[in-house]
């Protein structure tokens, strides 16, 4: 895909983002310090030479004490993120996770599942680019129509499916699951001028009656009387009818909730190749079966998992629990028979109104089939440590490492991300990217 425009977008934004650290470096040369310095040093001699060590030593003692204090009063504020409180769940004591039990960081202290591609190829953007696209991105997303969002995309997902659709500057966007139409105005936002077309039961202009909603001018919609699943659309047809004959020129958005084995399949029925799964979800939560839970295998490096209720890992788990709302213990990851996989050894489908029981050979062999078919695996990474957006749901030991990593405050307030709401950082799901092509023969 054509590519040329966004990069050199990223590197010009890239170099403002350089010259933004330049700056904060440049404060620290302030010439101005350093007079101050050559006439304290001369007064310091002075008293000295008059009145002896005693005293300034007491003074620099009980200022390394001021300054202790204060360091450790700080690090607390950072990490003691939220008032509400409820059952089980304790907000208040989850500075504990944050370095001081000896665990060098959260994120992927507990494991992370991922999908093997056919070649270990990976995407071509960096954390760079990312954070460059985290600048542009954030006054974008303050105008946004829908404020609240709730059952919709948050922050870190918006900026996910924006940033991968300006990267790859499809010629044609699709996407099953509108809801308010949040998703479309992200989508539209990266590429202004590109078709998209919008599968979704119910028409976003019958939510404008309630409140605010996002219908597109340049969108094809198979809403209300007009709406076909995605599996039953004639996408050959459709295509054509766009003027589009190559297919890896389109991005697919999938925030329908439908089992991402059976979207994996149809989307690769009908040739496409880029794919975004909105919900991503960890094994033993969700509503489908997803990417994530299928490629939960004990070969892949944070996969698998024991039901022995002596493991580490039930113990690491019953330990985290009380301070992530998602977050499960071993009791509820496992089902009858110790079938951990999938939702305690149901496959779901369709907002969980279907479920079926499946062995793990079946559960194996999904893998199997999902791994022969990807070229690309990349989750979108939440877009700060939970120290910065007080996110209280999302165990990050459960998830890869942040975009703007714990601790890197003057970061997070230099891009605009503390003017956002904490709210809207409450609904991270591991949003993936995929890349798919014919297994290999
Ligand atoms: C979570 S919401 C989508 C949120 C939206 N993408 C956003 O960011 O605001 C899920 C949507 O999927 C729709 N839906 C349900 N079944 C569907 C299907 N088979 N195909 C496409 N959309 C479906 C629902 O009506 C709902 O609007």
């Amino acid at each position: 895909m054509e590519r040329e425009g966004v990069q050199e977008r990223m590197h010009s934004s890239r170099r403002t983002a350089v010259s933004g650290d330049d700056a904060e470096n440049e404060e620290s040369d302030d010439e101005s310090k350093t007079k101050k310095t050559v006439a304290f040093s001369t007064r310091f001699i002075n008293f000295v030479s008059r009145y002896g060590l005693l005293w300034p030593c007491l003074a620099f003692t009980f200022i390394v004490v001021l300054f202790t204090s204060s360091v450790v009063f700080y690090t607390r504020s950072l990490v003691c993120v939220s008032s509400s409180s409820s059952g089980f769940f304790q907000p208040h004591s989850r500075f504990a996770f944050f370095g001081f039990d000896g665990l060098d960081s959260d994120f992927g202290s507990l494991g992370v599942p991922w999908c093997r591609s056919k070649h270990g190829k990976s995407v071509e953007w960096t954390s760079k680019d990312l954070i460059s696209g985290l600048e542009e991105f954030i006054p974008i997303y303050e105008t946004r129509p829908i404020k609240n969002n709730m059952f919709g995309m948050g922050f870190d997902h918006s900026f996910g499916l924006w940033f991968i659709a300006r990267w790859l500057k499809p010629d044609l966007m699709i996407e099953s699951g509108a809801f308010k139409g949040h998703s479309t105005w992200v989508l539209r936002q990266a590429m202004p001028y590109t078709r998209i077309i919008s599968v979704t039961p119910r028409h976003p202009e019958k939510y404008l009656k309630k409140g605010p909603a996002y219908v597109d001018q340049n969108c094809t919609y198979f809403a209300g009387k007009d709406f076909v699943d995605f599996g039953n659309v004639d996408w050959k047809s459709v295509m054509k009818k766009h003027g589009v004959t190559d297919l890896s020129r389109v991005l697919i958005f999938f925030d329908d909730h439908q089992s991402e084995l059976k979207r994996l399949k149809q989307a690769l029925k009908a040739g496409f190749r880029h794919i975004v799964f909105e919900d991503n979800y960890d094994t033993g939560t969700g509503d489908h079966y997803s990417l994530r839970q299928i490629c939960d295998q004990s070969y892949i490096r944070g996969g698998g998992h024991s039901c022995f209720k002596e493991s580490d890992e039930a113990r690491v788990r019953a330990k985290r629990k009380p301070f992530w709302e998602k977050a499960l213990d071993i009791n509820e990851l496992c089902g009858p028979g110790e079938s951990w996989w999938g939702v305690r050894g149901y496959m779901r489908d369709d907002f969980n109104h279907s479920n079926k029981l499946i062995s793990y050979s079946e559960h194996f062999q999904n893998s199997r089939f999902v791994e022969s078919i990807l070229d690309v695996f990349w989750e979108v990474p939440p877009v700060a440590g939970p120290s910065l957006t007080h996110q209280t749901r999302y165990d990050p030991a459960r998830s890869v490492p942040p975009i703007v990593e714990d601790g890197r405050y003057n970061l997070f307030q230099r891009l605009g991300l503390g003017r956002l709401e904490t709210s809207v950082f409450n609904g991270y799901t591991q949003m993936v990217y995929v890349q798919i092509s014919e297994p290999e023969s």
